[in-house]
């Protein structure tokens, strides 16, 4: 029997070539992997062409001016540059954690519906994975991350605990509250893991980042991505924040030239550019507004989003549905893959995409008997 790779494990959303290629379609637009449509900022576009030009030398093997951004942008914290390290992606600093952390000898927990990474890192590892169904019915988590089921789960042999906050693919959020008395009530053997990729959509909203729970417990790592707000996910760039000996242990762990040349230039450009944030934070906010009261219209409920993708439940039609967009040329993400499969996720596009998007949606719904 064929193993399976990580590659077959995690479906990555369609590609618009692909899509153009099996339709014979002309316009296609990906509303699939939660990428800030509005491309990256222009002083990085300025930036990478001037350092492309570079790139006959090897990279910065520590990513120096690029960690020293960073303690000047996390300057309300208490992060110095030997809190962080930077990755390929922050998919690389979660493998780097697992290959660390994680072995045929250990259990690691996360949610049932959370990013799939998690779980092929871990399976990579050969760890016993456990994943925690979210039960409670209210609060701002729901669907999302349960921390009480995640605790229940907790064994002699936990090494790990993965939590997306905000979390993919529900959108969902816990309180800093919530994870800091969940961390606290945890040994401090278990290093607890707070993916923070979406959390400047929200930041704005006024959600709190957990960084300040790297001081106060030596077994947390933050993880946050430059694919999300900062539109980089092309040029795979992320960081990972903790103490200063568990960042020294995944350093240990991980390629010395991990992360190219243009892809530090652009991420350490892209922290200083904050008209180009503010810009796209307000873009998605207009974007979200439109597609939830469009949502509302047609009677699709969706779950509470803080980030810049929108889950809506389609009951049983929801892979017909997923199937007529794409022939329609639009690629949204269905979730069978997280166990939702009466979900689809909606990145939100161009205020034209997103428009587009419901036109669609809304004869496809209106051709019920013929779908
Ligand atoms: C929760 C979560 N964490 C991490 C990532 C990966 O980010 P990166 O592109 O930095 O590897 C994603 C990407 O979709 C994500 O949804």
């Amino acid at each position: 029997m064929v193993k399976k790779t990580s590659t077959s494990t995690y479906k990555p959303g369609e590609s618009i070539a692909n899509i153009q290629k099996k339709y014979n379609l002309k316009n296609v637009i990906k509303l699939a992997s939660n990428e800030n449509p509005s491309g990256p900022s222009k002083k990085a576009i300025l930036l990478a062409n001037q350092t492309i030009k570079d790139i006959n030398r090897y990279p910065d093997s520590k990513s120096f001016d690029l960690k020293n951004n960073l303690q000047k942008y996390l300057s309300k914290t208490n992060i110095k540059t030997d809190n962080i390290i930077i990755g390929n992606g922050s998919n690389e600093i979660l493998e780097l954690i697992s290959r660390v952390y994680l072995d045929t000898k250990s259990e690691v927990i996360f949610s049932k519906h959370s990013f799939l990474v998690y779980k092929i890192i871990s399976n990579n590892m050969k760890a016993k994975i456990i994943e925690s169904m979210p039960i409670t019915k209210k609060g701002l988590g729901y669907m999302g991350v349960d921390l009480n089921v995640m605790r229940s789960k907790v064994t002699l042999k936990t090494k790990v605990v993965f939590i997306a906050n905000p979390n993919n693919p529900t959108g969902t959020i816990l309180t800093y509250k919530e994870l800091e008395s969940f961390v606290k009530s945890m040994p401090k053997r278990i290093i607890i893991v707070i993916d923070e990729a979406y959390c400047e959509y929200a930041i704005h909203k006024g959600y709190k980042s957990a960084i300040n729970l790297i001081k106060k417990f030596s077994n947390v790592i933050i993880t946050r991505s430059f694919s999300k707000i900062f539109a980089l996910a092309g040029v795979r760039v992320g960081y990972g924040l903790a103490s200063a000996s568990i960042i020294g242990r995944l350093n240990d762990m991980r390629q010395p030239f991990n992360v190219n040349y243009v892809a530090q230039s652009m991420a350490a450009v892209s922290l200083k550019d904050t008209s180009f944030v503010r810009k796209s934070l307000l873009d998605n906010d207009k974007g979200m507004d439109f597609l939830k009261k469009e949502f509302d219209k047609l009677r699709i409920s969706y779950l509470e989003s803080y980030t810049n993708f929108i889950t809506i439940n389609l009951g049983n039609k929801a892979n017909l549905i997923y199937k007529k967009l794409l022939i329609n040329g639009i690629i949204l993400r269905p979730l069978d893959n997280y166990e939702m499969k009466n979900y689809l996720r909606v990145t939100v596009g161009t205020p034209k995409e997103n428009a587009y998007f419901i036109t669609k949606l809304k004869s496809i719904m209106g051709l019920k008997h013929n779908v």
